[in-house]
């Protein structure tokens, strides 16, 4: 049966390096306590980079890596939270930016799990015939919606993209998993601009980013392990086939603790946050290029990509390499 592979991926970091020792001259906080509490130590943090440009340059990296035309691409997804716009959607700069003059394109909106709801999404438009190739991206410039006096958020975020290419084969992605919960999504906000019009008499406010920390870690330690097991259940997969679970990289406590309770080696969990802090929808993408271009994936790979954030919402997808 038609499925979806991942044919190329690609990434791009701001120039602008922002480490632990820098955050502590403008919070209260310090290296050893975010180092020991999240595994982060620096972060990159856009300032002449917006969303678009950082997807763009992903996209295309990934689209030579796959010898694939930009003209030929059918669809472009973006998984993002920090658009440069309201209008026009991310994925359509990115489309002017590359000249994938063909492609329709919009945004998708699950915060750090958009990325897998984002790939899940391109994957049934390919199964069922619909489009042949696709770009699923994911870019976020958090650092814009961080209040940056708040030293428990501001510490853990970066900027960051990835993409993959996606077309249909006849080996990729296995099987797919996606959950929402509305209830609980007032542990991590950002609001939206508020309403200002004129029969209000105020101005728009701008929203900030909200998280009450433990409840998120308890959320990600249950629910990451329980989606993934159902994924492989229901795909008769065994965790021992799994060469590699690319986590969402939001906290290296959360990724030890998924690992734990899997009771799968740790060694199986790579993790690049060290480098680049929780870049959201960017994480997932980002880890993945940096895992194909150092030759850590080989044909026949089983993986599972597993997103999880605000919503709340999370997902997996389990991948044939
Ligand atoms: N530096 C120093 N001290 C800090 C900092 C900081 N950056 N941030 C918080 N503290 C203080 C708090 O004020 C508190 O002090 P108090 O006891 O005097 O009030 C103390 O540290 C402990 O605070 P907690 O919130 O209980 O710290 P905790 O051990 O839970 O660690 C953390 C906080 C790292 C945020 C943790 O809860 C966590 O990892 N949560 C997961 C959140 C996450 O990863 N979110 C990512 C976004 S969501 C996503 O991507 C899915």
């Amino acid at each position: 049966m038609m499925t979806t592979r991942i044919v190329g991926t690609g990434a791009y970091v701001p120039e602008q390096i922002a480490t632990n020792d820098d955050l502590a001259r403008i919070v209260e906080t310090n290296d050893e306590w975010i180092r020991s509490r999240t595994g982060i130590g620096e972060r990159r943090i856009a300032t002449t980079e917006t969303n678009s440009y950082m997807a763009a340059q992903a996209a295309k990296q990934a689209l030579d890596q796959a010898g694939i035309a930009p003209e030929d691409v059918d669809l472009i997804l973006l998984a993002t939270s920090s658009p440069d716009y309201c209008f026009p959607n991310g994925a359509c700069e990115i489309q002017e930016q590359i000249g994938a003059v063909n492609a329709a394109g919009y945004d998708i909106s699950a915060a750090c799990t958009g990325f897998v709801f984002a790939l899940n999404t391109a994957h049934a438009f390919i199964q069922a015939g619909i489009y042949r190739t696709a770009l699923v991206i994911g870019s976020d410039v958090l650092s814009k919606l961080l209040d940056w006096t708040d030293r428990g958020t501001c510490v853990l975020f970066g900027d960051g993209a990835g993409a993959v290419v996606v077309q249909a084969a006849d080996r990729g992605v296995i099987g797919v998993k996606m959950h929402s919960d509305g209830t609980k999504g007032g542990v991590l906000t950002c609001g939206a601009r508020t309403n200002g019009n004129f029969l209000l008499g105020k101005k728009p406010e701008l929203g900030y980013m909200t998280m009450d920390g433990q409840e998120v870690f308890k959320f990600a330690v249950k629910k990451v392990p329980e989606i993934i097991k159902e994924l492989l259940e229901e795909n008769r997969t065994s965790l021992e086939e799994i060469r590699y679970f690319v986590l969402h990289q939001a906290n290296y406590r959360i990724i030890e603790s998924v690992a734990k309770r899997l009771k799968a080696d740790i060694s199986k969990f790579p993790a690049n946050m060290e480098h680049y802090g929780n870049t959201s929808g960017g994480s997932i993408p980002l880890l993945l290029d940096e895992m194909n271009r150092k030759g850590m994936l080989a044909p026949g790979d089983k993986i599972v990509l597993s997103g999880f954030g605000a919503g709340l919402t999370w997902g997996a997808t389990l991948v044939e390499w």
